[in-house]
């Protein structure tokens, strides 16, 4: 197992967050996310519904922050990617072909006490809710979550919705090939939803019912694959510094421990406030789903080599990674507590930051006029106006100009502009950065260029 951490410039902001906060570290990020619009506890006004969450205003800016980015860099900038978006409920024989309907389970037992459910590898020697020390033998229970289509609640009606967004890019993949005329090597990528009925979901959104997943599917020759398997290992990397995580470990998965179509796997795991947990994975399916959609469907999935015309199933590369993982591994590395100046002289009290890197923050600038009065808000509203054509960007006008920068530091905001009366005379504004704190004055006709050049 291999350890890989990575030097931000963010790691060298001192921190003053004491051990023990650290372990509390969950509660504030729960707490802030709630607090601040990022999530909230899933349908709360009929009183919840456990390990269900949603994501607020700022917290649908940052994921989606996440999505576009990830689509831009692996389908956009790519000759060799195309995206798509398939249904969450498909044919029931796709899940009899992929396997999940026969494998796709987890080891349950029962508290034979009080009947709590729990995976069978996850319990520790006491049932975690009353204390008992007798289980049930472990049963499988699978993880596909059931639907009917249509009015009649019958067996020939039962459909699942989606376990993994892959099988999409497997049953699309012949239309895939003929539309957009690619050539091995060449993959599909796609961004949604997927389900499975948990034994145990927990800790916030690393673990629900109803997840998002961002994955791809990269065909390749069955030669090729510990190249590409190599290749993708990098990207993966790539993508976990940008996105401001220091340190991952790669876990190696085992023989007998891997999915059931899977010859190599690396798990990235993360050390999480809850323990070292699952990140994102990255396996080598073989031609498992290919050869099988191939066999139950009676379609030649085949790939037709132009060169030689030889006709093989492709082999398969897969990095997948949880869009809600990455949320909350974005906000844990971000949450800063240091020691900031107030305005009384020398007087400092602790600020919370989320020094989120630039691109993934929710809001970019934030207007903000020193007084309700109106010729200094009708100033910055007409910036405001200016600014939001190109920077997702907030104005706020209440309280104290210095309550509302630990407002922006607190949601990552990594610039404020402010227009103070001078503003009126000089045509120009503050700019005060998240990080170093300072304030630079900066003529209104320069802002825009100079805050492109900022957030580049
Ligand atoms: N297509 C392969 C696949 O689905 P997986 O390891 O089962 O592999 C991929 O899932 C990723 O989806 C995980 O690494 C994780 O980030 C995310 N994920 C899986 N189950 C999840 C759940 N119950 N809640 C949130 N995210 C989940």
């Amino acid at each position: 197992m291999a350890l890989y951490s990575h030097k931000s410039i963010k790691s060298q902001v001192s921190s003053v967050m004491k051990k023990e906060e650290k372990n509390n570290l969950m509660e504030k990020i729960i707490s802030l996310c709630k607090r601040r619009g990022f999530i909230f506890p899933g349908s709360e006004i009929y009183g919840g519904l456990a390990n269900s969450w949603d994501y607020g205003p700022l917290g649908v800016e940052l994921k989606n922050n996440i999505k576009r980015e990830w689509w831009r860099r692996f389908v956009h900038a790519r000759t060799d990617m195309v995206g798509i978006d398939s249904a969450l409920v498909m044919n029931p024989k796709v899940w009899e072909a992929s396997g999940h309907l026969e494998n796709f389970s987890d080891p349950l037992v029962e508290c034979k006490k009080c009947h709590s459910r729990f995976r069978a590898d996850q319990i520790s020697e006491k049932c975690e809710n009353c204390g008992g020390k007798e289980f049930t033998p472990a049963s499988q229970f699978n993880l596909m979550f059931k639907t009917f289509i249509g009015p009649a609640e019958e067996k020939a009606n039962v459909a699942y919705f989606r376990p993994e967004t892959a099988q999409g890019m497997f049953v699309n993949f012949k239309q895939v090939l003929e539309t957009s005329r690619r050539r091995l090597p060449f993959g599909i990528a796609q961004i949604g939803k997927a389900f499975r009925n948990e034994i145990t979901p927990g800790n916030f959104i690393f673990r629900t019912r109803e997840f998002e997943q961002m994955e791809i599917e990269y065909f390749i020759k069955e030669s090729e694959w510990e190249k590409y398997f190599d290749h993708w290992l990098n990207e993966m990397r790539n993508w976990l510094k940008d996105l401001g995580v220091r340190k991952w470990h790669e876990a190696e998965i085992p023989d007998g421990e891997r999915a059931h179509y899977s010859k190599r796997t690396i798990d990235i795991e993360y050390d999480f406030p809850f323990g070292k947990k699952e990140l994102y994975g990255l396996a080598y399916r073989t031609d498992f789903d290919l050869k099988n959609h191939s066999e139950k469907s009676g379609q030649d999935l085949r790939y037709t080599d132009p060169e030689t015309g030889e006709k093989f199933l492709p082999h398969v590369i897969e990095p997948t990674w949880g869009v809600d993982r990455s949320v909350l591994v974005a906000m844990l590395e971000a949450y800063r507590e240091e020691e900031a100046p107030t305005a009384e002289e020398g007087e400092s009290e602790v600020r919370v930051v989320m020094a989120f890197p630039k691109w993934l923050a929710p809001i970019k600038i934030a207007i903000l006029p020193l007084s309700k009065k109106e010729n200094l808000s009708n100033k910055a509203k007409e910036l405001y106006q200016d600014l939001a054509k190109d920077f997702v960007c907030e104005y706020d006008e209440t309280q104290s100009i210095g309550k509302r920068y630990r407002r922006q530091d607190e949601i990552g905001t990594p610039y404020c502009v402010t227009v103070d009366f001078e503003s009126l005379e000089d045509n120009a504004v503050t700019v005060r950065d998240r990080d170093t704190m300072k304030q630079e004055r900066v003529k209104i006709s320069e802002l825009k260029a100079y805050l492109l050049d900022k957030l580049a």
